[in-house]
C-alpha cells in the first residue's frame, strides 16, 4: 500500500503513455485524504496542466459552486481525474491512455476509501461504471460497486456549454447530498 504522497511522486515521474511528452505538469488530484466523496473528471485542461491542480479553470469554478451548494467545501472532498496528464488540445483520452492511468486512480480510491464516487461526464463514467455509459440516459442513477456508491452527472464544462442541463445536474447533486447524509447517519447496512 502506498501513501498518497508516495503515489503522487510516482505519478510525477510517469512515462507510461505518450501524454507525458506534452504535459507541463502532472495533475495528481487534491482534497481531503479522509474525504467521503470523490469527484472524478476526465483529465486536465489547459489551466490544470499549467498549475498542476485539478479543476481550476472555468469548469472548476462551477464545480466549486456546486460543491458549495450541497453544503460542502472543496477541501472536504477529493477531486481527481481519469488521466493525470493533459491530452493535447483537450481531446478525450484514448482507451490505452485511460487504461494505463486508471491504475493510479484505483490506488487513490483504495487509500482515500470514500463512501461516494461521483463521475463527472461520460468519459469518467465509461471508465468507472460501464463502457457503454450514455450520460443523458444514465446519469443520476446510483450503482453499488463493492462498498462504493457511484453516480454520474454532467461534466461542469457541459453545463457551461448548455445551461438547460443545469436542472438535471442540480437533481443529481441533491441526490448526492441525500446519500451523503444517509451514510453519515449510519443508515447504511455496511456495519
Ligand atoms: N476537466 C476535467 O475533466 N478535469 C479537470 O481537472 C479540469 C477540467
Amino acid at each position: 500500500m502506498y501513501t498518497l504522497d508516495e503515489l503522487k511522486s510516482i505519478v510525477k515521474g510517469c512515462r507510461r503513455c505518450p501524454l507525458y511528452r506534452t504535459r507541463t505538469n502532472t495533475v495528481f488530484g487534491e482534497g481531503s485524504p479522509n474525504a467521503k466523496i470523490m469527484f472524478i473528471g476526465e483529465g486536465p485542461g489547459y489551466y490544470e496542466d499549467r498549475m498542476g491542480r485539478p479543476f481550476v479553470g472555468k469548469a472548476g469554478q462551477l464545480l466549486d459552486k456546486m460543491i458549495e451548494a450541497i453544503e460542502l467545501k472543496r477541501n472536504q472532498v477529493y477531486i481527481a481525474n481519469i488521466v493525470k496528464c493533459r491530452p493535447p488540445n483537450n481531446r478525450d483520452p484514448y482507451e490505452e491512455e485511460s487504461n494505463i492511468c486508471i491504475e493510479y486512480l484505483r490506488w487513490q480510491v483504495k487509500i482515500i476509501d470514500p463512501d461516494i464516487i461521483v463521475c463527472l461526464g461520460a468519459v469518467s463514467a465509461r471508465n468507472i461504471i460501464d463502457k457503454d455509459f450514455r450520460i443523458t440516459r444514465d446519469r443520476g442513477i446510483w450503482h453499488m460497486r463493492g462498498k462504493f456508491n457511484i453516480i454520474a452527472t454532467y461534466h461542469p464544462a457541459a453545463l457551461l456549454r448548455d445551461e438547460s442541463k443545469k436542472r438535471e445536474a442540480w437533481e443529481d447533486f441533491k441526490s448526492i447530498r441525500n446519500k451523503y447524509i444517509e451514510l453519515q447517519n449510519g443508515f447504511n447496512m455496511k456495519g
